[in-house]
C-alpha cells in the first residue's frame, strides 16, 4: 500500500504562525457576528464501519500507529542523562533513553536475551539491568554486562545490543515510529507549518507534573472526535467546559493532516467593539491536533502563563476500546508563585470531566453504533470540520474509498 502524505513536504512558502492575537481577532469577530464558528464547505457523513469494522482497526494500526511518527512524550520528560520514559501505547513496548551525550534514543523495550520487559520504571540510571538473568545494557543499548558469560561463548555481543527505534526531537517534542529501525525522524518536516505553532508553546521548557490513563469502551476514533468541536459546549458541557467557553463558536485552522482548533472563552465578549489596544494580552494557546491521535493543548492559567495539556487516544486489540493518556505541563512562561497544584488541579478537572461526559457519551454512541441499522450513517456539520479533515485524511492514509 502506498501512502502520500503531504505534511511531510517541506511547504515551499511556509506559512507565517498565527499570534494569539491573530486568533482573537477571529473569535471576536464572530462572536461580534451573533456567535458564527469557522466552517467546512459541506456537511459530510461516514460509514458506521469507520468506527466498528475490526478490518479496519488493523489497518488503522498498521498504517498509522505502526508506520508514522507518533508523539511519545516532551523533552523535559526525560531532562538529563540516564532519564527514561516507557512508551507502548502505540504498539510494541518502547523505552527512550537520554544518553550521556543528550542525545534521545528509542529502543523495543526487550532484552536481547529472552525479550524479558527491560526497563519497569523510569528512574535515572547509567545502565539498563534486565529483571530475568541480569544481563546490562547502557544508554546507548549495548550489552555491558552478560553474567555468565562462558555459557554464551561464540555469541557475538554486539549482535545482542538492543534493537533500536526510529526516534527524533525537535521543539520540545520526542517523536517514535513503533517499529525496529535506526532512522532519525524529521519531526520538523512532520509537523509542517503547525510546528512553528507548536514552537509558540516552549514545550522544550515544559515541567512534566503528571500523567494518567483510562480506557474507555468505544472506539479511538469516537473519542478522538470529542476533541475536535465545540458544538457540544452548551449541552454536554453544561455545567462544566460550557460555562467558560462558547459553544459551536470556534476557530478551525487546517495544516495539512495536523489541526488547531481555538475554542472561544466567554471573556471574549467583552472584547467586542472595545479598541484592540485594550484588549488583555493573553499567551498563544489552542487546542493543537498532531495526527494521527495527539492533541497538545495551550491554555491560559489563572495568574499568568499556560498549561499544557495532551490527550492521546490509542485504539487496543478491541474495535470497541480504546486508551487516552493524560497529562498535563506546567509550560515555562508561568510566574513562579503559580503552584504545580493548580496544574494538577485544572488537570483533575479536564480527566473528570472528559471521562464522565465525553467518554460516557462515546461509550453509548459505540454500542449504538455496533448495532446500526443498515443504511445508517453518521454525520459532522460544517462546524465539525476538523472530524472531516482526520476521517479523510485517514482514509486516504489507507488507500481507502471512504463507503
Ligand atoms: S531475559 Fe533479560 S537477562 Fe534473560
Ligand atoms: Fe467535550
Amino acid at each position: 500500500m502506498t501512502t502520500v502524505i503531504d505534511a511531510t513536504r517541506r511547504p515551499r512558502t511556509p506559512r507565517k504562525p498565527d499570534t494569539m492575537r491573530d486568533l482573537e481577532r477571529r473569535m471576536v469577530a464572530h462572536l461580534a457576528g451573533g456567535g458564527t464558528t469557522d466552517m467546512a464547505n459541506a456537511p459530510m457523513s461516514v460509514s458506521p464501519t469507520e468506527y466498528t469494522d475490526p478490518a479496519r482497526l488493523e489497518a488503522e494500526r498498521r498504517e498509522l500507529f505502526g508506520k508514522l511518527p507518533i508523539l511519545a512524550c516532551l523533552s523535559r520528560d526525560l531532562a538529563e542523562p540516564g532519564d527514561m520514559f516507557t512508551f507502548e501505547e502505540a504498539g510494541p513496548a518502547i523505552v527512550i533513553v537520554r544518553g550521556q551525550d543528550r542525545k534521545a534514543r528509542a529502543f523495543l523495550n526487550m532484552c536481547t536475551h529472552r525479550a524479558s520487559r527491560l526497563v519497569l520504571d523510569c528512574t535515572r540510571r547509567k545502565l539498563m539491568v534486565c529483571p530475568f538473568h541480569a544481563w546490562s545494557f547502557d544508554l546507548e543499548g549495548r550489552l555491558v554486562g552478560l553474567p555468565g558469560e562462558p555459557c554464551f561463548d561464540g555469541m557475538d555481543r554486539d549482535e545482542r545490543s538492543l534493537v533500536r527505534v526510529p526516534v527524533g526531537e525537535w521543539g520540545g517534542m520526542i517523536f517514535v515510529k513503533a517499529h525496529a529501525g535506526d532512522e532519525e525522524i524529521d519531526v520538523e518536516a512532520w509537523l509542517g507549518d503547525m510546528g512553528p505553532q507548536l514552537l509558540a508553546l516552549d514545550l522544550a521548557n515544559a515541567k512534566p507534573l503528571k500523567l494518567d490513563s483510562s480506557e474507555t469502551q468505544a472506539n479511538w476514533k469516537y473519542c478522538l472526535d470529542t476533541y475536535g468541536e465545540a458544538y457540544h459546549f452548551s449541552t454536554l458541557h453544561q455545567t462544566t467546559f460550557g460555562t467558560s467557553s462558547r459553544s459551536n463558536v470556534a476557530l478551525y485552522d487546517n495544516f495539512g493532516l495536523h489541526y488547531r482548533v481555538g475554542f472561544t472563552h466567554n471573556s471574549y465578549q467583552d472584547l467586542v467593539g472595545k479598541d484592540e489596544g485594550e484588549w488583555p494580552d493573553t499567551p498563544y494557546g489552542g487546542s493543537h491536533f498532531i495526527f494521527p491521535n495527539s492533541i497538545v493543548y495551550g491554555a491560559p492559567m489563572e495568574g499568568g502563563g499556560s498549561m499544557i495539556g495532551m490527550y492521546r487516544v490509542y485504539p487496543t486489540d478491541d474495535v470497541d476500546r480504546c486508551r487516552t493518556l493524560f497529562t498535563v505541563h506546567r509550560a515555562s512562561n508561568v510566574p513562579p508563585e503559580t503552584p504545580d497544584q493548580a496544574f494538577i488541579d485544572a488537570h483533575d478537572y479536564i480527566y473528570q470531566v472528559v471521562n464522565t461526559e465525553d467518554y460516557s457519551v462515546s461509550k453509548e454512541g459505540q454500542r449504538n453504533l455496533m448495532n446500526a441499522p443498515p443504511g445508517f450513517r453518521v454525520v459532522f456539520g460544517k462546524n465539525e470540520a476538523a472530524l472531516q479533515d482526520v476521517h479523510r485524511n485517514i482514509n486516504r492514509i489507507l488507500g481507502v474509498q471512504p463507503e
